[in-house]
This record gives structure tokens, C-alpha cells and sequence, in this order.
């Protein structure tokens, strides 16, 4: 790779070792992808952050990286961790576990990485803007930021995203070019979408369709004229979790498809019909009729969302344990909603999800949730059976410990 000055002593050891590690790491990338060089980056968003995915292991790599003196050197952001920072006893995470989970971020505050832990960094202040190069390595932020925002990233890996973070670098290549970019697949989707869960569902179906390649999404039904942010972030958790989706377009609304720019579309680009969504519907859910866990909030909740929940939660005593699981600076600007939604019963979770905190050691068996991402995911990572359905359907679980069709 041809390297500049300042980038070829960051490799030579001259800015320090941890220095020379984050280098060494990028030099590799960029040799395996045949970048031609470095491009710098204005933001990094770290994934590998729950000690439940890191373990012993990931937890001595983090504290030998800190102690050889990197520091970040752009506005970096942690993914969510295994716990509420804060209210972990509450929640019942296991003393043992709190612990170490404290450590890592602890190691990640010394390298100057704000730990803001959430997957949805872009609504509390790591914002990049169309254009910017960026290094993020959450798979749904790396979606949004891609096709809503119009940002550049490839799906790095947490190590990646460090590495990038400490050089202020990451190797030209993927989507970082413009003709990387181009929709290799037309989808139309003739039915309705509407709430969140039929978002979740839908990108279920186009991830496991068509794997990591771009869609170009054309929504046909006139239903769905103004698809709302919170839809489009379902909708590429979900992509890139049963798919490996990192960028999509939708016509006439994200970016790159605005005034239906066709230029986007590669010329012999195939085409898929969606008709209805009962495929992903049926895919996610399991059949269990109780209820003990209710999970809302993958990605984090925004704080529409939260107003949401509240109004459906007016009046209501839950019996499940019910999270919602959203960044620690949205819940802050929640305010008062907080309080009315926790009169319920229900829990608002911070810096952690339903999926990355250890689940299976508080003891739940079957979880209802209107994501797709938490759905797809939850029987590997966390042994639950899931019923996947609307955000009314899962307050109602919630309150009456049942789901019924
Ligand atoms: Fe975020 Fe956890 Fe879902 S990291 S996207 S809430 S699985």
C-alpha cells in the first residue's frame, strides 16, 4: 500500500507500539482488499464490547492494547455492553460478570472512547454527515449510516473499528468507493409495511434472500409514502442479521435514491417481488403461549418510540419483565416519559440489549419482541424461544403473560 509519511512512521513503531499494533492491523486489511492506500475517517464506532461475546480472552487483548499507550484520535463510540453500567443489580446481572464487564470498559475509557454504548450512535451525537469516511463495525449502525445518512463505511470487525480509531485511518476500499456503492438487486414489495415488526420482518426476507449483496428497495404500495427513520433502522438491523447486508437503497427516500437517481443500479441488476410478509413472520416465531421476558428496543429505542411505549403502557401493570432498552443520553432526554413508563412495571435499560446482556443466566425462557434483529437472534445468543409480532401485541404479552394469535 502506498503509505504517507506520517502513516509509514505510525507503522515503523516511531508514534508508539499500540500505535504500531492499530497500523500493522490496517496495512493487513488493506493487503487482503487491495486497497491502494489510507483514507482518514471522522468517526469510529466500536462493536465487541459485552464481556459475554469477549470473554477472558478479549478482555487481556483490550487491557495489553491500553497499557502499550493507544488512544483514540477521532470522536469515538462503544456499541452496547452486558449490562446496565448503572443499574446491573437491579436487573439481577451477576456480581462476577459486573465485574469484568466494568473492566472492559474501563480499558476502552483509557484509550479516550466515550462509552456512550449503543448501537444507535447516531442519535446521540456521533453523527457523521453524507460523504463522511467513517470506521463503524455495529452491523445495524453500519447500515444506517451507510443508506440513510449517505456516510461511507465498510462492516469492520471491533478490532478493526479500534485500529481505525487509533490511527485515524481506515484502508481505501468497499464502500468507501462510489462504484461499490450500485444496487445489485431490484426488490419490490407490493404489500403494506407498517409497524416496526412488519420492517423487521420485510429485511428478514431480504437478507436471507439475497445475503451481503446491495438492494434497491422500491416500497410500491401507496401506504407506504413516508417511511419513518425508526422503520428504516428495523429494517437494516434486520438485513444485516439474517443477511450481511451493510448498504440498501429505498427509492425516493434514503439518499442515494433521491429523485430516483437509477445511476445506483447496476445495469443487468435482477429483480425479486415481495407480495406479503408471512414468511418472516413465520420464521421468527416459535409457538410457546407464555410469556416471561418482553424485550423492546433493537436497535435502541428512540425517543419517538419511547412516546410511544408510553402511551400504550398508560394505565398498565406489567407481569413479564419488560425492557426497553435504549442509549443512556436518549433516556435523559426522555425526561418525564421515564417515570410514566416505569410506573408500568417495565424497566428502561441502558448501555446494554437484550441480546449482548447474559440473558440466559436471569433465568427467562420465552421472549416476545417486535424486532427482527432480537428475534433472529435470541435463540443462538441468548437459548430463548421467540414470539415476534407488533409493539401492541408485545405490551399486551407483557401485561397478561401470554401470546395469543
Ligand atoms: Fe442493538 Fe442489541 Fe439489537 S446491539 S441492534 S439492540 S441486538
Amino acid at each position: 500500500m502506498n503509505l504517507t509519511k506520517k502513516e509509514k512512521s505510525m507503522l515503523d513503531g516511531e508514534q508508539g507500539e499500540g500505535i504500531q499494533k492499530a497500523m500493522e492491523i490496517l496495512v493487513a486489511l488493506g493487503e487482503i482488499y487491495g486497497a491502494e492506500r489510507m483514507i482518514e475517517i471522522k468517526s469510529a464506532q466500536i462493536s465487541g464490547v459485552s464481556y459475554k461475546n469477549l470473554g477472558d480472552a478479549g478482555l487481556e487483548f483490550l487491557k495489553e492494547w491500553t497499557e502499550k499507550g493507544a488512544m483514540v484520535r477521532v470522536p469515538t463510540t462503544l456499541n452496547p455492553a452486558g449490562m446496565d453500567l448503572r443499574e446491573w443489580k437491579r436487573l439481577g446481572i451477576p456480581d462476577g460478570f459486573a465485574e469484568k464487564q466494568l473492566m472492559v470498559v474501563k480499558a476502552y475509557e483509557k484509550m479516550g472512547i466515550k462509552p456512550t454504548c449503543t448501537c444507535t450512535p447516531y442519535l446521540v451525537g456521533n453523527l457523521p454527515v453524507f460523504g463522511d469516511h467513517i470506521a463503524w463495525s455495529e452491523s445495524s449502525a453500519v447500515s444506517y449510516a451507510n443508506s440513510v445518512i449517505g456516510a461511507r463505511t465498510n462492516r469492520e470487525s471491533g478490532i478493526s473499528a479500534l485500529a481505525s480509531a487509533i490511527t485515524g485511518r481506515t484502508p481505501l476500499y468497499g464502500y468507501h468507493l462510489e462504484e461499490n456503492r450500485k444496487a445489485g438487486l431490484i426488490v419490490d414489495i407490493e404489500c403494506n409495511v407498517e409497524g416496526i415488526s412488519d420492517f423487521g420482518a420485510l429485511g428478514y426476507m431480504i437478507g436471507k434472500k439475497i445475503g451481503n449483496s446491495i438492494p434497491y428497495l422500491y416500497f410500491k404500495n401507496k401506504k407506504n409514502k413516508n417511511i419513518s427513520q425508526d422503520q428504516l433502522k428495523t429494517l437494516g438491523a434486520s438485513m444485516a442479521a439474517s443477511g450481511a447486508i451493510a448498504l440498501y437503497h429505498v427509492h425516493e427516500v434514503t439518499p442515494e435514491a433521491k429523485k430516483g437517481n437509477i445511476n445506483i443500479i447496476i445495469d443487468d441488476a435482477e429483480r425479486i417481488i415481495i407480495e406479503d410478509l408471512s414468511e418472516g413472520y413465520s420464521a421468527l416465531n416459535s409457538d410457546v403461549t407464555e410469556i416471561d421476558f418482553v424485550a423492546i428496543g433493537c436497535p435502541h429505542a428512540s425517543l419517538n418510540e419511547l412516546k410511544k411505549i408510553s402511551n400504550l403502557l398508560k394505565n398498565k401493570k406489567v407481569k413479564a419483565e419488560l425492557w426497553i432498552t435504549t442509549a443512556r443520553k436518549t433516556k435523559e432526554m426522555a425526561g418525564g416519559l421515564v417515570k410514566e413508563i416505569e410506573k408500568s412495571g417495565a424497566h428502561i435499560v441502558s448501555d446494554t440489549c437484550m441480546i449482548v446482556a447474559p440473558i440466559e443466566k436471569l433465568g427467562f425462557r420465552n421472549m416476545a419482541t417486535n424486532a427482527g434483529k432480537a428475534a433472529f437472534y435470541a435463540p443462538s445468543h441468548c437459548g430463548l424461544n421467540v414470539r415476534f409480532g407488533s409493539l401492541e401485541k408485545c405490551i399486551e404479552a407483557a401485561v397478561t403473560e401470554r401470546w395469543e394469535w
